[in-house]
C-alpha cells in the first residue's frame, strides 16, 4: 500500500482529499501545525472512513522537523497543501506569506531530491491568471503579475517546483483550482473559516444561519450580466477527487512532462447575484443581503476551460451547484454557531 503525505491535511480542501485518498486504499500520513485547521477533523476523517491517518504536528517553517520528518517515514508520494491562503492578510503580511508558502515548499521538495520521492501534487490556484483575457480560461493563458503575495506565493511556488522537477528528474502536477464550496456529504467535514469568513460561500452561510447580519455583494457595476462578478464553483468533493486522478498519474507514470499543470473547475461560471438566488431555492432560506463596493483586488470574472483535466486526468466534476450549495447549508446547521 503506497503511504501518501499530506501536508495540510486537516485543512478544508486537505480533509476532503484524505478520505477520498484513503477511500482509494492510500496509507495517508498528515503533517498540519493546526495554525488554521481543528483537531478533532482527524476523528472526524476517521468517523467517515473508518481509518484515523497518523498525524505529525509539524511547521513545515522548522527544516529540522521536516528531515526528521522523512527520516522516520517512508513516503511514496506528496501532496502539499499547507500554505496561508488569505488574500487580504497576505497584503498586510507579505514576508509571513513568503516565509510559510515558500519556505515550507523549498524544504519539501529539498526533501523530495534527497529522498528522490517523485510523486509530488501542488496546491495551486486560477489566482495565477490574474483576470484573464479570454474566458474560459485554459492553460494555455499567460500568467498575470500577481495581485496579492497570497496569489504570488503560488506562481513563485510553480517556478520553484519546475526547476527544482527538472535539476533533478523529478515529476510534479500543479492543480489549478478554482473556487472550492461545499462539504463532505456525511456533514462530517467541511469549511471552517475561523473569524470572519473571506469567501463568500461561508459567508452565505453564516448570514442565513443568523450569524452574520446580511451579506455584503462586492461590486454590481462589473461589465458582466447581472454586474456582479463571476467565479467557477466547484465542490470540494470533485476538487479533492482531482487530486486522486493527478497522484495516480504520476504513479503510473502517465505524465507527459516532468512538471504538468491543471485547471480544476466545474468549467461554468455564475455570478455573486446567480449563486444567492441558487442558494435560496436549493435551500429554501430566504438571504439579507445588500450592494456594496467593489473589494480591492478582485476580478470580473473567472471560469474553468476543464478539456485539460478532463481528457489528461480522466476525471470531470460529477456534483451539481445545487448540491454544493445545500451541503454548505447542511454543514453549516451543524456548527455550533
Ligand atoms: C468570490 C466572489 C467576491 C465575499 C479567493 C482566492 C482563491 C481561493 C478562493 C484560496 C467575489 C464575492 C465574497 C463576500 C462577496 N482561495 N464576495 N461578498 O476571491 O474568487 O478567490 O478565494 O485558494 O485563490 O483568490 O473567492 O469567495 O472571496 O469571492 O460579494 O462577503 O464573491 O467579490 O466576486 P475569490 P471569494
Amino acid at each position: 500500500m503506497k503511504k501518501i503525505l499530506v501536508t495540510g491535511g486537516l485543512g478544508f480542501i486537505g480533509s476532503h482529499t484524505v478520505v477520498e485518498l484513503q477511500n482509494e486504499g492510500f496509507d495517508v500520513v498528515i503533517i498540519d501545525n493546526l495554525s488554521n485547521s481543528k483537531i478533532e477533523v482527524l476523528d472526524n476523517i476517521k468517523e467517515i472512513t473508518g481509518t484515523k491517518p497518523d498525524l505529525f504536528q509539524i511547521d513545515l517553517r522548522v527544516k529540522k522537523d521536516v528531515v526528521d520528518f522523512f527520516s522516520n517515514n517512508t513516503i511514496d508520494g506528496i501532496i502539499h497543501f499547507a500554505a496561508f491562503k488569505a488574500v487580504g492578510e497576505s497584503v498586510q503580511n507579505p514576508l509571513d506569506y513568503y516565509e510559510n508558502n515558500i519556505g515550507s515548499l523549498v524544504h519539501i521538495l529539498q526533501e523530495m531530491r534527497d529522498r528522490n520521492i517523485d510523486n509530488f501534487i501542488f496546491s495551486s490556484s486560477c489566482t495565477v491568471y490574474g483576470q484573464a483575457d479570454e474566458l474560459p480560461i485554459t492553460e494555455n493563458a499567460p500568467i498575470k503579475h500577481a495581485l496579492s503575495p497570497y496569489g504570488n506565493t503560488k506562481q513563485i511556488g510553480e517556478e520553484v517546483i519546475i526547476d527544482t522537477c527538472k535539476a533533478n528528474n523529478l515529476n510534479a502536477i500543479s492543480l489549478r483550482y478554482f473556487n472550492p464550496i461545499g462539504a463532505h456529504d456525511t456533514t462530517k467535514i467541511g469549511e471552517l473559516p475561523i473569524g470572519i469568513p473571506q469567501n463568500l460561500i461561508p459567508y452565505i452561510t453564516q448570514t442565513a444561519a443568523g450569524i452574520r447580519e446580511q451579506l455584503s455583494i462586492f461590486g454590481n457595476d462589473y461589465n458582466t450580466p447581472d454586474g456582479t462578478a463571476i467565479r467557477d464553483y466547484i465542490h470540494v468533493v470533485d476538487l479533492a477527487k482531482a487530486h486522486i486522478a493527478a497522484l495516480k498519474r504520476l504513479i503510473q507514470k502517465e505524465n507527459k512532462t516532468n512538471f504538468e499543470f491543471f485547471n480544476v473547475g466545474t468549467g461554468k461560471g455564475s455570478s455573486v447575484l446567480e449563486i444567492v438566488k441558487a442558494f435560496e431555492v436549493a435551500t429554501n432560506q430566504k438571504l439579507n443581503y445588500k450592494i456594496a463596493d467593489r473589494r480591492e483586488g478582485d476580478i470580473a470574472a473567472a471560469y474553468a476551460d476543464t478539456t485539460l483535466a478532463n481528457s489528461e486526468l480522466k476525471w470531470k466534476t460529477e456534483k451539481t451547484i445545487e448540491q454544493a450549495l445545500q451541503s454548505a447549508w447542511k454543514w453549516q446547521k451543524k456548527q455550533k454557531s
